[in-house]
């Protein structure tokens, strides 16, 4: 029964999970503006609705998936994108619709409810978008820049995209309060990371990838720290050899900034391994 369940709550995550990236990638494609902002702000309740799928999914005893649902990718314009985003939002309400009838838990019934109520809602905001955005002439700002920096910057929003998923991952399946609370705080972080150098890219004349690289899915508290901290080890160094590389002052202190935050995040992932291994 649970297995059913658990199944049918993963499907949900898998489209949360489009979503996020399908709105972010339009919202970073429009720089900086009223509509991106809110285009972000529905991406947020996007992530905060994963997080409750993937909280609902531990409880019953399964395991969150990583996998991505399929994204509405392509159009001509900005308003070709938000129609995308309708029908994507129109995919997600069919399938909490149908959920909430599959399902006989009642809390998890009141979960899937108040997520279709926030996804019929969204969908309104991109059916007004889609006026919107030929109104307002809103473009898509990216370009086809393709040298080292654009090599650094999509390198950089790789790692950040896999640590997010990795981090969060690692938040729902730990035990330790002191490290689940970590694992969030961090994943926030790398959130904003993801953010800032996609919109360094779009500025620069670029088209951020957001793409990601297998994150580590250990389930025992010691292996995912030891994992984390690997990988934050790797990426400060490898930010710190690209700070020095680009000759921008803007993108250097921006890519030192992020590098200082990564040595905080190894430093801070090897106290909470000493504390595991007590
Ligand atoms: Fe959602
Ligand atoms: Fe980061
Ligand atoms: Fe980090």
């Amino acid at each position: 029964m649970n297995e059913n369940i658990i199944n049918l709550l993963n499907k949900d995550l898998e489209g949360e999970h489009a979503a996020i990236i399908q709105y972010l990638n339009h919202a970073y494609a429009m720089g900086e503006g009223e509509m991106a902002c809110e285009i972000e702000a529905i991406a947020r309740e996007e992530m905060r609705h994963l997080d409750w799928l993937a909280e609902t999914i531990v409880s019953l005893g399964g395991v969150p998936t990583l996998v991505r649902g399929e994204m509405r990718t392509g159009g001509e314009s900005v308003s070709d994108w938000m129609r995308n985003d309708v029908l994507q939002e129109d995919d997600a309400i069919a399938m909490y619709e149908e959920h909430i009838k599959a399902i006989d838990d009642s809390r998890i019934k009141r979960l899937l409810r108040r997520i279709l109520s926030d996804e019929k809602s969204h969908r309104g905001d991109f059916q007004h978008f889609v006026d919107k955005a030929r109104k307002a002439g809103a473009k898509d700002l990216r370009g086809s820049r393709q040298d080292r920096v654009a090599q650094i910057l999509n390198w950089g929003i790789e790692h950040e995209y896999t640590v997010i998923l990795q981090y969060l991952f690692h938040r729902y399946m730990a035990t330790s309060e002191d490290v689940q609370k970590e694992m969030e705080d961090q994943a926030i972080n790398e959130m904003q990371h993801l953010g800032w150098l996609s919109e360094e890219m779009v500025d620069g004349g670029g088209t951020p990838r957001i793409e990601h690289t297998e994150a580590d899915q250990s389930t025992k508290a010691a292996d995912m720290l030891r994992a984390d901290i690997k990988i934050e080890q790797e990426v400060a160094a490898e930010y710190d050899r690209a700070a020095k590389e680009v000759e921008d002052p803007g993108l250097k202190s921006l890519l030192i900034r992020i590098r200082d935050h990564e040595i905080y995040h190894a430093d801070l992932f090897s106290d909470l391994l000493k504390q595991e291994e007590e």
